[in-house]
């Protein structure tokens, strides 16, 4: 599975990249809000930082709005990924880059429905959003487990990118049932590496090397 930061603090995208975790960075509107900067200039800064998908998200509500905001945005580097709504002017721009060759990631998709629109619609990532579906006590993961077996089912090569994911379980489940890419915020990934007894035995390790009073070097 590959893992895609979802943040725009450049900080965490440069930091994420030196250890190797990186496939991808996705931003929406209200990250770019959070990172204070200018959506076109970090924009940039991120797709010179990574080698992968970065996906940046249209404003408008319109076709024709999204059409002219998603050139702009794709002119900005061949990694920018264009992020649409899913809605039906949202798909019809969809099918509008992919005739393209302009990589899309339909965004907001709550239903196996939707994502089979998507798919349709000639979608290079759908996102699923399964933290705001567990806020409503409905199974993010189920959602995940459908769109996988209706993509397999008819040989759909649009990837699942897991998003509004918030824990490691998020991630360990999604996994599981099968999403191609998880975007994960900077603090989950990191702390994926975390376990209490990684630590204890290293602590133990670090006891018993420093009473043999040798050195390695
Ligand atoms: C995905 O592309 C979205 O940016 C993101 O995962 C939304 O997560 P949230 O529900 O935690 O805001």
């Amino acid at each position: 599975m590959k893992f895609f930061v979802d943040t725009a603090i450049i900080e965490d995208i440069k930091e994420l990249n030196d250890y190797g975790l990186l496939d991808g960075v996705t931003t929406n509107p209200s990250l770019i809000a959070k990172s204070g900067r200018d959506f076109k200039e970090v924009v940039a800064e991120i797709c010179g930082l990574v080698d992968g998908p970065v996906s940046a998200e249209v404003a408008s509500m319109t076709y024709d709005g999204m059409i002219a905001e998603g050139e702009h945005l794709a002119a900005i580097a061949d990694n920018v990924v264009v992020k649409l709504p899913l809605t039906l002017d949202g798909l019809k721009a969809c099918r509008y880059f992919n005739a393209k060759g302009i990589k899309t990631n339909v965004t907001l998709c709550f239903s196996a429905n939707q994502a089979l629109l998507a798919a349709k619609a000639g979608a290079t990532y759908i996102s699923p959003f399964v933290g705001r579906l567990d806020d409503l006590n409905i199974d993010g993961m189920e959602l995940i487990a459908d769109i996988r077996a209706i993509y397999d089912n008819y040989g759909f090569t649009t990837e699942i990118l897991a998003a509004s994911i918030r824990s490691a379980n998020h991630v360990k489940e999604s996994a599981i049932a099968g999403a191609d890419v998880a975007t994960i915020p900077p603090s989950v990934i990191k702390g994926l590496a975390n376990h209490v007894l990684t630590d204890k035995g290293l602590d133990q390790f670090a006891k018993d090397w420093a009473a043999t009073g040798q050195s390695i070097l």
